[in-house]
């Protein structure tokens, strides 16, 4: 049996979703991580501090009484955010960051920017006053093939952030292209990015094997497995500027399984085993301790946790279970076409 001592892990990118959904997932999250940034994408989304703050309220209810866990706050960006209730929810301590999702990029988009230029007093007073900027990075724009909306949101508006705000410290979450890696490594020091446990673990085949399966789904798309490759080698280099940011999305299977399926993969039950794993795999157990629990919270200037956990190796693979019961439908839990040996204790 092998055995790895690591500090706390954080997750930069959660969504909690509402409800019943938020009770039945708050504590998948809680129990293996210290830390969330929590994703503000609601229906209704998350516009001003006090919708955060009585969102706050709602997941610290869900936290089951023997996890400590602090959920970090974000506004959601429009070309209409009240840049004064920005900078005071975040001046207080009330948010944490602020996300930006290009409009219909993504589940619950719809209100998001058409055009960054129209947000640039936003950012300017974010990168003032070390404001952390979230970004989707995908282009919204139908003529670009799905599986280049990375790739050109990097050349076309990543770019152009990068060159005139310097000094805001940008996160591009959730990572899925070399090309976004080769951008991040020869970015400036405020650029850094988040990294995705299934966009390690799959590659694109996984939405087209034997059939169309709905809940390897995710957008940024699963991409070809050279790109899962070069992801996998920035997240196991101990790089600073790659961390981990689950992207655990939960929908209703109903959801997922229907005409029109919604993106997002509910990965937090088993996130820390599968990520053991593939960095055992590539002999490279080293550097996740770095990946999980210190690059992140470095890039936003935070003291890494004092508590630890424990990864255990077993001699047999983990059962997975399927899905997580809500009301009276379930979310289906996320699981590699591996298997996996290690546990958390
Ligand atoms: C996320 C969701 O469901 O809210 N979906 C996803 O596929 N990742 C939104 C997002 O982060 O893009
Ligand atoms: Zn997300």
């Amino acid at each position: 049996m092998q055995e790895l001592e690591i500090i706390k892990p954080d997750d930069w990118h959660v969504h909690f979703r509402e409800g019943s959904i938020l009770k039945a997932v708050v504590p998948e999250t809680s129990r293996h991580f210290a830390r969330a940034i929590v994703m503000p994408n609601l229906s209704p989304p998350i516009l001003e501090g006090a919708d955060a703050s009585i969102y706050q309220k709602e997941i610290m209810d869900a936290i089951p009484e023997n996890d400590e866990f602090s959920p970090f706050m974000t506004l959601y960006l429009t070309e209409n955010t009240n840049c004064k209730n920005l900078e005071d929810s975040f001046k207080n301590g009330l948010i944490f960051a602020a996300k930006l999702y290009p409009a219909g990029a993504t589940t619950n988009s719809d209100s998001g920017v058409k055009n960054i230029k129209n947000i640039m007093p936003i950012l300017e007073k974010m990168s003032e006053i070390g404001m952390p900027l979230l970004i989707h990075g995908e282009v919204t724009n139908k003529e670009i093939d799905i599986f280049d909306r990375e790739k050109v949101f990097i050349e076309n508006n990543l770019e152009f952030l990068c060159k005139e705000l310097p000094d805001l410290k940008i996160t591009l979450e959730h990572i899925t292209t070399k090309d976004a890696v080769s951008y991040i490594k020869q970015g400036n020091k405020n650029l850094a990015a988040s990294i995705t446990p299934h966009h390690l673990a799959l590659n694109r085949n996984s939405i087209f094997l034997n059939g169309i399966k709905p809940h390897n789904y995710c957008l940024p798309i699963l991409k070809r497995e050279v790109h899962r490759k070069a992801l996998v080698e920035a997240a196991i280099s101990g790089n600073s500027k790659f961390f981990l940011g689950t992207d655990t999305a939960p929908h209703f299977k109903k959801d997922k399984e229907s005409e029109c399926g919604c993106a997002g993969v509910f990965n937090a039950t088993y996130c820390m085993s599968i990520l053991a794993e593939i960095f055992d795999q590539n002999k490279s157990l080293n550097n996740i301790e770095r990946f999980t629990s210190l690059n992140g919270s470095n890039h936003y200037s935070l003291q890494p946790n004092s508590k630890k956990i424990k990864l255990v190796k077993r001699t047999y693979p983990i059962n997975f279970m399927d899905r997580i019961e809500v009301e009276k439908d379930s979310i289906v839990v996320f699981k590699p076409d591996f298997p996996v040996f290690w546990e958390i204790v």
